[in-house]
């Protein structure tokens, strides 16, 4: 009883000080111009460059574009990135991207992504094959080769040749180069090792294979950003009311 009288009492004191709180943190939030730049994030670095919408749903499929991020997070060896442009991927073959397993694209992503910060200097002294994420740098696997002349970086991957066409992003721990073919392994789009092959392991399958798993890729992640999208809406209605409730309570008391 008595401690309620205390409350109602003291009421007016608790909102003073939650207003001038509330005040003080505004101004504080306000005063720090620059936002911190956050960590090193390749799904913004490629955003900002506009013609990566290609791997980045690649990225995004697969997840690697969040893999990359741990990486660089939790590792100092750093991460180096051949970014082929959206032309690049125009310019395949049609249905050379359908034709792959959900296996297979992630592989075909990884082999774009060295686990490893690659300065352009770097490339004069490197030993071939180079070791991609995809792993295995057997000749009929993923092998890397990379050589330069004088300024050039060539690129081969025993089924591709490019360059090295432009640095998108380099900070001494990521490397985002663009490249202007994808780099195809050999692997999957190179002749069949001349081993004894199974008869399952032949092309045959991969063609059948067809166009089943994109359009259940995109049904998830729209679920995906429905949910988060629903949660910041009712965060920031939340926020907004709680505010507009102490102003306008405040109005009065003051
Ligand atoms: C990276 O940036 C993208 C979009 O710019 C964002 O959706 C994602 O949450 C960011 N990731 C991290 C780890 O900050
Ligand atoms: C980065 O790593 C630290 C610890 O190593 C962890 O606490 C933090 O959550 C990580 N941040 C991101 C964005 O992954
Ligand atoms: C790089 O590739 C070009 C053709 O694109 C070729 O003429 C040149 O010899 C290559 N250089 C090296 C060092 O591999
Ligand atoms: C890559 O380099 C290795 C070692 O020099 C060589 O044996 C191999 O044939 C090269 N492969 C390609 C595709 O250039």
């Amino acid at each position: 009883m008595s401690s309620s009288f205390h409350f109602l009492f003291t009421l007016p004191l608790w909102l003073s000080l939650i207003l001038h709180s509330t005040t003080t943190t505004v101004s504080q939030t306000t005063a720090i111009a620059p936002a911190p730049p956050g960590p090193t994030n390749i799904t913004k670095i490629l955003e900002k460059s506009g013609q990566y919408t290609i791997l980045l749903h690649l990225f995004h499929m697969t997840q690697i574009g969040d893999q990359i991020n741990t990486q660089l997070n939790n590792s100092d060896q750093g991460v180096t990135v051949f970014a082929p442009t959206d032309n690049a991927f125009s310019a395949l073959k049609s249905g050379s991207l359908n034709s792959l397993s959900d296996q297979e694209k992630v592989e075909l992503v990884q082999f774009h992504v060295v686990p490893m910060f690659l300065s352009t200097s770097q490339f004069q002294t490197i030993s071939n094959p180079l070791r991609t994420q995809a792993g295995d740098t057997a000749r009929y696997k993923f092998p890397l080769n990379i050589t330069t002349s004088g300024n050039q970086v060539n690129i081969s991957t025993g089924v591709v040749d490019t360059t090295v066409a432009n640095t998108i992003y380099s900070d001494g721990s990521l490397a985002v180069y663009q490249v202007d073919k994808v780099l195809l392994p050999m692997s999957m789009f190179g002749p069949p090792a001349p081993a004894p092959v199974p008869e399952k392991e032949s092309k045959k399958s991969k063609a059948d294979a067809g166009d089943d798993s994109p359009a259940s890729d995109v049904g998830s992640s729209n679920a995906d950003a429905s949910g988060v999208g629903s949660l910041d809406r009712n965060l920031y209605g939340f926020v907004l009311g709680v505010t507009e409730t102490i102003a306008f309570i405040g109005m009065f008391y003051l």
